[in-house]
């Protein structure tokens, strides 16, 4: 049986009595969508909208939804689709595309990497961090660049996912590493995934900043702009050098700053990907 999905694109404050009348109208699932970021290849919302998707069993009742909604909401856009059943294991391996950055080379386990290049395994899992997202692989190029200049440096990431950005770091020469996560699964799963690339003696685990012995030469975050606004004073404590932040839409780069800045860092450059900005600060 083919499930029906119909999305209806609502200013964001109808988006609460969009979802109350799908679920009115006998949607058995919902899908809200009006934040930042987002998965890559699904269709985002307009500025001041939310995307609200109702999925049905019965196509007469997604029907009636759509009657319904057109009339009380008035969406901008209404779409009622046949959900297409998908192996998503395979849809996922599709979406992971290996990348090469400076003198890295991040790709999944399935794919041949090109000869010469410091080369990371990344098994997309349930952490995120595969390289091929613009945050990581913008973070990757800082990486490269810092270690170029610095061999033996002390790095700690902080919000390390799956490991990359450490990993990264100490296959192109950092001397200690330390990657930490709040998220104990991302924490399992980097620990699993250096064992995968046979990487030894990185410090991985849950631990909050204050509890990590610092500071470092090179300190990644690549995390969402309210947290790092949050944990900016802890962060800039643990920077001996240089401070690299990401995760920061372009809108975000300036109240990001502002608040290093008020921790005493000096910024020294920024990278941007599309609609992602990287910050990168030194320690005056
Ligand atoms: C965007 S991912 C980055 C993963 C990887 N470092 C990369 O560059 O691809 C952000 C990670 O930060 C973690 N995180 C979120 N808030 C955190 C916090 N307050 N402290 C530590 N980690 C955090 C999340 O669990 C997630 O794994």
């Amino acid at each position: 049986m083919a499930w029906m999905s119909l999305s209806l694109d609502v200013k964001k404050a109808a988006a609460e009595a969009a979802q109350e009348l799908l679920t009115d109208c006998g949607a058995a699932g919902l899908e809200l969508r009006d934040g930042e970021g987002g998965m890559p290849n699904v269709r985002k919302p307009n500025p001041g909208e939310a995307i609200v998707i109702g999925f049905f069993e019965k196509r007469a009742a997604a029907a009636a939804a759509l009657k319904k909604a057109k009339s009380v909401l008035r969406p901008s856009h209404a779409e009622l689709e046949e959900v297409v059943e998908k192996d998503w294991s395979e849809e996922w391996k599709r979406l992971i595309r290996p990348v090469t950055v400076g003198r890295l080379w991040v790709g999944p386990p399935w794919e041949k990497p090109p000869k010469g290049k410091v080369c990371l395994f990344i098994e997309p899992k349930m952490a995120f961090g595969t390289g091929d997202h613009p945050t990581t692989s913008l973070c990757l190029a800082a990486v490269d660049d810092f270690l170029g200049g610095h061999p033996g440096a002390s790095v700690l990431d902080v919000g390390t996912g799956t490991g990359v950005l450490a990993f990264a770091a100490k296959k192109l020469g950092a001397g200690r590493v330390v990657g930490t996560d709040n998220d104990p699964i991302a924490v399992e799963l980097a620990k699993e995934c250096a064992e995968e690339n046979a990487i030894e003696g990185i410090a991985l685990s849950g631990k909050p900043l204050e509890a990590i012995k610092g500071p470092f030469d090179l300190v990644l975050a690549n995390i969402l702009a309210n947290t790092l606004i949050a944990l900016a004073p802890q962060l800039a404590k643990k920077v001996k050098q240089r401070l690299v932040l990401a995760g920061v839409l372009v809108p975000q780069a300036d109240e990001v700053t502002a608040a290093f800045v008020a921790e005493g860092m000096k910024p020294v450059g920024r990278a941007v990907d599309g609609e992602w900005i990287r910050l990168d600060f030194e320690r005056p």
